[in-house]
């Protein structure tokens, strides 16, 4: 390690609490990584060491890693109006401009925005434009949201307690009260012991019915979920799941509320993901994409329909609101980066590339007896990593399979990122979506060589 490499970790061990980091950890052992710069797919820690950045960073980097179109944007924006709100009726040229841009995006009829900057404060918003919209109909018992196990949608109170994944909601007790959980939509482990081929989708038309039925169906507000399930471990979802979703909620005056956040903007080779189901939802939030990373931005975009109506019923103020909803610099940051993933056709390479990434993977499943359950839509992927593929058997917990498979990843210049949820133990890869077919190769071979290697080493292997 050089003196300067030492010098920053010592500063951050001490220093700096890390998110989603075990704080005794870090303490002890201070940063895996320090990064300098990004280039494209790659990042390039302080002693020049190069990555292919296989996650995109968090799932967001999608035009990738210094792109100076978007500094450009920024330092226009920030030198010609840095800030200005939009409270009380104020607005400004950027926040209208991207309206209009992300209107034509969006699927259907969700052409109204509401922004935020990330996807907790956006999921937490579209929670209350929910509730005060069923308020204002005359509805105000309808409060519930439905969600589902293995959820991610945030770390905000609003958004933990929708989330379903144990570790987030166990953190820091209470969560919010008004929200339910159904089973995951996840075949390779059934919640309800069943076989995708016989199940009809039971897991929809059956547990979240039933759930609905038990709770009172006019106190429930909407059903939220992302169309493939990010952090719970890249689950997609079976054919017909969302349209099961949809069905619901007609059935019972529930609003239908899809998180885009990690699946919109090109990462499933789609726009949006819920595209890929032909299906339109009520309510949707996204971020990540919408400016790659380079500037803070979420948003929730709503039904023209439901803008038109919440304008005829709604009374006195929308309260609700942030300093930063609408930033102008995150406007201009997220405006270039719609046309660049537009004139460089980076949804059409997400699709492209997401084949061959499919098919590196698959090629893994087929060839390794520890890798099984390949999952993917586009670039966003993951496979799961098993003892015993004949009984899907998990290793266990001590062996820490996937945080053992990213670090051999690493040793080979490849980031990508292990998932342990309930017990499974998945690798999940998520690419800019500027990636080439070399880089694909490159990740795959790296990923089929680091499962051999953790499994060897992996003192409970056999
Ligand atoms: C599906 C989904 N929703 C919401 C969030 C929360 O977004 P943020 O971290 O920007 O608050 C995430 C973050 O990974 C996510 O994956």
């Amino acid at each position: 390690m050089s003196d300067e490499l030492a010098r920053l970790s010592e500063i951050d061990r001490n220093h700096y609490l890390h998110p989603t980091t075990s704080v005794k950890e870090h303490f002890n052992a201070g940063p895996a990584l320090v990064f300098e710069r990004g280039q494209g797919v790659y990042l390039y820690d302080v002693e020049g060491k190069e990555y292919i950045d296989g996650m995109a960073s968090l799932w967001n980097v999608n035009i990738g890693h210094g792109r100076k179109e978007l500094a450009q944007a920024a330092l226009d924006q920030m030198s010609t109006l840095a800030y200005s709100h939009s409270f009380s009726n104020f607005s400004h040229r950027p926040v209208i401009e991207l309206s209009e841009k992300l209107a034509s995006y969006t699927p259907g009829d969700l052409n109204v925005f509401f922004y935020a900057s990330g996807g907790s404060e956006s999921n937490d918003s579209a929670i209350k434009l929910i509730r005060h919209y069923f308020k204002m109909k005359g509805q105000p018992q309808r409060v519930k949201i439905l969600a589902r196990h293995r959820a991610y949608h945030g770390i905000s109170i609003g958004a933990t307690s929708a989330t379903g994944i144990g570790l987030y909601r166990e953190m820091a007790p209470p969560l919010a009260p008004g929200f339910l959980h159904g089973p995951a939509p996840h075949c390779y482990h059934c919640e309800l012991g069943m076989d995708p081929a016989s199940c009809e989708l039971a897991c929809a038309k059956q547990e979240l019915r039933k759930l609905i039925e038990q709770e009172g169906p006019d106190t429930v507000a909407a059903i939220m979920a992302e169309p493939i399930q990010g952090a719970g471990g890249v689950i997609v979802p079976p054919a017909g799941y969302m349209k099961a979703i949809r069905e619901l909620c007609d059935e019972y005056g529930i609003l239908m509320f899809t998180d885009e956040v990690i699946t919109g903007f090109g990462r499933t080779g789609r726009w949006f993901g819920i595209e890929h189901e032909g299906v339109q939802p009520d309510v949707m939030t996204f971020a990540k994409g919408v400016t790659s990373g380079y500037f803070p931005f979420g948003g929730v975009a709503i039904r023209q329909s439901l803008h038109e109506e919440l304008s005829t019923i709604s009374s006195g103020t929308f309260a609700h609101g942030f300093t930063y909803s609408g930033h102008p610099t995150g406007c201009a940051v997220a405006i270039k980066n719609l046309e660049i993933l537009d004139n460089e056709k980076l949804i059409e390479n997400s699709d492209k590339m997401g084949e061959i990434l499919r098919k590196g993977l698959l090629q893994i499943e087929a060839s390794s007896p520890f890798a099984a359950n390949v999952m993917s839509r586009g670039l966003l992927a993951s496979i799961e990593i098993v003892q015993d593929k004949s009984t899907r058997q998990a290793f266990p917990q001590e062996a820490s399979i996937a945080n053992q498979v990213f670090q051999q990843c690493l040793k080979r210049g490849v980031i990508v990122r292990p998932l342990n949820i309930d017990g499974t133990s998945t690798i999940a890869l998520s690419p800019p979506l500027v990636i080439h077919e070399s880089q694909v190769d490159t990740v795959v071979n790296a990923l089929a060589e680091s499962i051999e290697a953790a499994v060897t080493t992996s003192s409970v292997s056999k």
